[in-house]
């Protein structure tokens, strides 16, 4: 029987360029989505999983992570005073009590690679989670559920995959490889941020992993890839001539929190549903006041297209 996994890594040391100045004094897996920050979300995806140690790569803005996740005895303690329980509930819920983290120190930001490689001491000779917080997944079975299962049945390493439009390939790892079963794929490759047109499939490499602990030898080893940084999907690459892994397209639904339009895309769908907001904000989107907005918020207004002109030019 495959031994159980009970650890995830969380890289949250990034610099976060693409979201400055919202992430100059604060890691973007900070960002919150409506009420909760994305790092919540991915400790809960984890602990939906069964997942009880957390492991949290940080960079030179940790405090935030380490307070959130602190006990807040004063902020209780007010709670407590005002008789708010639902919000006690709330703050209490951050960190149930069977979960533990840890802290480990990237004192650089050298690379998602060196970044997984910083927490071995931790993780130790046992298969483990990596979680990326600002890939934000919905799913009716968080995504590492479907993962663990997975593993359980194949007891191998497994990457969780989607298809993208083959344009966007350098913003992911892509993965070639021959079907393995529903929604699986035996990994033959897999290549860091490729250029379109040698992007050898449109499947890419989104943020969850459940890897093997040999994949620390082969992180070790690593010189700088892609944009000159220590690359997981190059340690995973290192794996592939020793040992089987499996590329998994997801049940769920992925937004891009480390993009400006994903986060707000994910804001809007989630505010779609928080039971507090979710009537509110519907009528809002439904009349929203575009005459009275700012120009820069204006629609600008749809030219009926003169009969037969453009048409004809199409034909
Ligand atoms: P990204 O590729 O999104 O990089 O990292 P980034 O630096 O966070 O953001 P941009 O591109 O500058 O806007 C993917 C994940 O890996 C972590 C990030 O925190 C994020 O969760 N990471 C990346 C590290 O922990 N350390 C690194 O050296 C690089």
């Amino acid at each position: 029987m495959t031994k159980r996994i009970t650890k995830a890594v969380f890289p949250v040391a990034g610099l976060g360029t693409r979201f400055l100045p919202a992430t100059k004094a604060s890691p973007k897996e900070m960002l919150a989505v409506v009420d909760k920050p994305l790092l919540q979300y991915a400790v809960e995806e984890a602990i939906a999983a069964g997942i009880t140690d957390m492991i949290f790569v940080t960079g030179r803005n940790k405090r935030a992570i380490e307070d959130h996740f602190d006990p807040a005895y004063e902020l209780e303690a007010e709670l407590e005073a005002r008789d708010k329980q639902d919000l006690l509930d709330i703050v209490r819920r951050v960190k149930p009590d069977h979960v533990d983290v840890y802290y480990v120190r990237q004192s650089e930001a050298r690379g998602l690679g060196h970044a997984v490689l910083c927490a071995e001491h931790i993780v130790g000779d046992e298969p483990f989670a990596v979680i990326l917080a600002d890939d934000l997944i919905d799913a009716e079975t968080p995504v590492m559920r479907q993962m663990l299962q997975l593993h359980q049945e194949h007891g191998c390493s497994l990457i969780g995959v989607e298809n993208i439009a083959r344009e966007h390939s350098r913003a992911y790892g892509v993965v070639t490889g021959v079907p393995f079963g529903e929604r699986l794929v035996q990994l033959g490759g897999i290549i860091e941020k490729p250029a379109p047109e040698a992007a050898p499939s449109t499947l890419g490499v989104v943020g969850r992993y459940l890897l093997s602990p040999s994949v620390f030898k082969h992180l070790r080893g690593l010189v700088p890839g892609a944009d000159g940084e220590l690359q997981l999907t190059d340690g995973i690459a290192g794996m592939l001539a020793e040992e089987p892994v499996l590329a998994y397209q997801f049940k769920g639904l992925r937004y891009d929190c480390g993009s400006k339009l994903g986060y707000v895309q994910a804001t809007v769908q989630f505010a779609l549903r928080h039971p507090e907001i979710r009537e509110e904000f519907r009528s809002f989107l439904q009349h929203m006041p575009y005459g009275q907005a700012p120009a820069a918020l204006q629609v600008p207004a749809i030219t009926p297209r003169p009969r037969n002109q453009a048409v004809a030019a199409q034909e």
